[in-house]
């Protein structure tokens, strides 16, 4: 199977290693040619995305946002996008956090072009993408999906197939992000309130994962609000505003209110007005610690 990747940023990267320590001939690229330097195996460097789509069978993406998807896959100026190129019977893998919209937008263009089109966006951080221990959220026709389940297994400890329409991975994402972004809220204001009270936040962070939780993701995330030790960011607090939006914008197509996620938006929000975007998104806490006066 050929392969064809766009985009190496913190997860891409990792993620294209692992395609090739199984053994994938992989064709990528990246808008910053220099981020393939030093990547193992059988892979080619391509200047641009209609060349990576050019003949490949799969084509995977994992790209920051809707609008660098829609700069590679639909093309900008004078240049042509994937979609342009990528043959016919040939499948595009979204594995970006991106709108429901978009998504949707991305199945209609592909199935216009003859070819497939799978949302498979994935929980977990660069380490776990390292690790090749993702969770791969996918959404497509089931027999597209058996196609892509190789690559799948290459990146990831397991794959949830939660519909034929490739949006309502997207949908399952942004869900399960916005949870995230709950807890570290929680977490934000609950160190910020036993600081205050004179409880050592590592001593906190003890009881809370060892009585309550004992979940690795409570520990971790608690680990950095804990140690207030928020770079260099595993996921960009930038990325986890967009995410927030996204889930907002998702459920108020479908009517369903998320109050709390008016707040984190707000508090997100904040901080990238504060110069913390390029942060990790667990310093949303930083908000709850200024609220508080630490
Ligand atoms: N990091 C995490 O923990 C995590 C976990 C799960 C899912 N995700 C999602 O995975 C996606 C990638 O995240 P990441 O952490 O890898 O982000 P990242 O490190 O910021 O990488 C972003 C990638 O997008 C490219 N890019 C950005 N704008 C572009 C444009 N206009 N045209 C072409 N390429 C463009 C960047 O190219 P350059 O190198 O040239 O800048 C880079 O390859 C996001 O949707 C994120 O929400 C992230």
């Amino acid at each position: 199977m050929q392969v064809g990747f766009v985009g190496l940023g913190n997860m891409g990267r990792p993620i294209v290693q692992n395609l090739l320590r199984a053994g994938v001939p992989v064709s990528v690229y990246n808008r910053t040619r220099a981020k393939a330097d030093g990547l193992e195996g059988a892979l080619t460097v391509a200047s641009s995305p209609d060349e990576v789509a050019a003949g490949a069978d799969v084509v995977m993406t994992m790209l920051a946002d809707d609008r660098a998807v829609e700069q590679v896959v639909f093309g900008e100026d004078a240049q042509p996008g994937l979609l342009a190129a990528l043959p016919k019977g040939a499948v595009h893998v979204s594995c970006s956090t991106i709108s429901v919209a978009l998504s949707r937008r991305l199945a209609a263009a592909h199935a216009a072009a003859g070819q497939d089109y799978v949302a498979a966006p994935v929980f977990g951080r660069p380490e776990a993408a390292r690790a090749q221990a993702l969770w791969v959220v996918a959404g497509g026709a089931p027999d597209v999906l058996d196609r892509c389940a190789p690559l799948f297994d290459a990146i990831g400890q397991g794959t949830f197939r939660v519909g034929d329409d490739p949006a309502t991975a997207n949908a399952v994402k942004l869900a399960g992000n916005f949870t995230i972004a709950a807890m570290l809220e929680t977490l934000g204001e609950a160190f910020a309130f036993v600081r205050k009270s004179g409880v050592p936040p590592a001593l906190f962070l003890q009881i809370l994962n060892g009585a309550l939780y004992r979940s690795p993701i409570y520990g971790n995330y608690g680990q950095l609000i804990a140690d207030g030790h928020f770079e260099p960011a595993g996921f960009a607090l930038r990325l986890g505003l967009k995410d927030v939006r996204l889930a907002l914008d998702a459920a108020e197509a479908v009517a369903a209110p998320m109050p709390l996620g008016s707040l984190l938006h707000d508090h997100l929000l904040a901080q990238v007005a504060c110069g913390r975007g390029s942060a990790d998104w667990s310093a949303i806490a930083e908000v709850s610690a200024r609220n508080a006066g630490l």
